[in-house]
């Protein structure tokens, strides 16, 4: 028997952390208001709810309109239709990310095109989106991953340069902000989920957030059949539409989370921000790095990077189990590269379109994206948010149970 919970030993952590979701009487209340009045579906579109919350929320994150959508991905690929994207046009897209980022594209039978992160962000590379631009490029996909904001600076001034449409992938980072400026609101269409272990969420849902009354418009009707009210939507021509509408229950929901999230923002934030801090001493599991131009994140997943050397050669696998054993809730099976994923089952006969640039499917051969491999395959660790809604001493945990494998690896190899 060894002193590490897995080898035999006493645990570390024996309370639970924080549970997700969370709810009050805020929510109870909501619903059975919605229930009573009868009015619980998406129509007329937007109903009361879902405008009360696309107008709240776009004025929280410092755009002028919100458009509430079934759920994240939708989302996406209204934003994108919205914006022009048509088969065969390229959509750049970090390779570390959710699915949904690429699978958005694909559903327009628009190509993907995979770009390498950042090794302290792991967010995009912005270099390697300059070097990815063709002249079918006619949008880019930054991912705010996490607990890190995309580099929207040099992303920005790079799709301007180049005529590309920006839609920011924000389904990590309600109430983030970027030198000030709400995320979503800084490309020229944001897009959030509000999907169960989302910081906000209706157990599904998302929103378009933009500031371009014509986008809006756009988007308001691709959600709801194509639908176009006259004397209001004033783009020319009809598009073919989906019902992607929410129902009153999820507004309802939405509106009741929104309250609480400035304080569980500044909370996980003060949290997290005392946990990288004791991480850094430790040796061998770096957080990613803050870049200084975020001036406010929210947290979705705590990431840090872990080194096997420094845990003489202690594969990153093993050590996730040996911290699980401990009380921590950890994984290491976060995200592939998406280009490797089960999930981006793509058949270059049913998209066309990506045969004309990859031929019939994405091989990992034809697209080299180092760091995101490092992160999936060897480095990236991952906390679930609610760890960090509890106290000080529950990051000390984390980090003590840390140290405690590190001084008694020899049991583990
Ligand atoms: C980065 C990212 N983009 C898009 C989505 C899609 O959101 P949804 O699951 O609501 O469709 C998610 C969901 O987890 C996500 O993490």
């Amino acid at each position: 028997m060894g002193r590490l919970a897995i080898t035999g030993g006493d645990c570390v952590r024996k309370k639970p952390f924080p549970p997700w979701p969370q709810f009050d009487n805020r929510e109870l209340d909501a619903l059975e208001q919605v229930l009573r009045s009868g009015n619980w579906g998406g129509q007329p579109f937007p109903n009361t709810k879902a405008i009360e919350f696309g107008e709240r929320f776009a004025a929280f994150q410092d755009a002028r309109f919100g458009i509430c959508v079934a759920n994240g991905t939708a989302a996406l690929e209204v934003a994108l239709r919205a914006a022009g994207i048509e088969a065969g046009d390229e959509v750049v897209v970090p390779a570390y990310t959710w699915v949904a980022t690429a699978l958005a594209v694909v559903y327009l039978n628009a190509v993907p095109v995979f770009v390498d992160i950042d090794p302290d962000t792991y967010c995009m590379d912005p270099d390697a989106l300059a070097a990815a631009i063709t002249d079918r490029t006619k949008a880019v996909i930054p991912v705010h991953l996490a607990m890190s904001i995309a580099d929207m600076d040099r992303i920005g001034q790079i799709a301007e340069q180049r005529g590309l449409t920006v839609i920011e992938d924000c389904a990590h980072m309600h109430g983030g902000r970027w030198r000030g400026t709400g995320v979503g609101s800084i490309g020229d269409l944001g897009c959030f989920s509000f999907q169960s272990t989302k910081v906000i969420t209706s157990g599904e849902g998302g929103i378009i957030l933009t500031s371009q009354a014509e986008l809006a418009q756009r988007c308001q009707s691709l959600v709801n059949i194509g639908h176009k009210e006259p004397g209001y939507d004033s783009f020319d021509g009809r598009m073919l539409g989906w019902n992607y509408r929410i129902t009153e229950f999820q507004a309802a929901i939405l509106l009741a989370q929104l309250d609480r999230l400035d304080d569980q923002t500044r909370i996980r934030e003060e949290n997290a921000t005392y946990l990288s801090q004791r991480l850094e001493e430790i040796g061998g599991v770096r957080p990613l790095v803050r870049d200084p131009r975020t001036t406010r994140l929210a947290y979705y997943r705590y990431l840090f990077r872990y080194d096997s050397e420094e845990f003489k050669g202690l594969p990153r696998e093993r050590f996730v189990e040996a911290l699980e054993a401990e009380g921590i809730p950890c994984w290491w099976s976060w995200y592939l590269p998406v280009y490797r994923s089960p999930l981006f089952a793509l058949k270059a006969s049913e998209y066309p379109e990506t045969r004309r640039r990859y031929g019939e499917k994405y091989t990992p051969e034809g697209v080299s994206c180092p760091v995101t491999e490092r992160a999936a395959y060897r480095e990236a660790v991952c906390l679930p948010h609610p760890m960090l809604l509890g106290e000080k001493r529950d990051m000390d945990d984390i980090a003590d149970a840390i140290i405690k494998i590190k001084t008694n690896v020899d049991e583990l190899l």
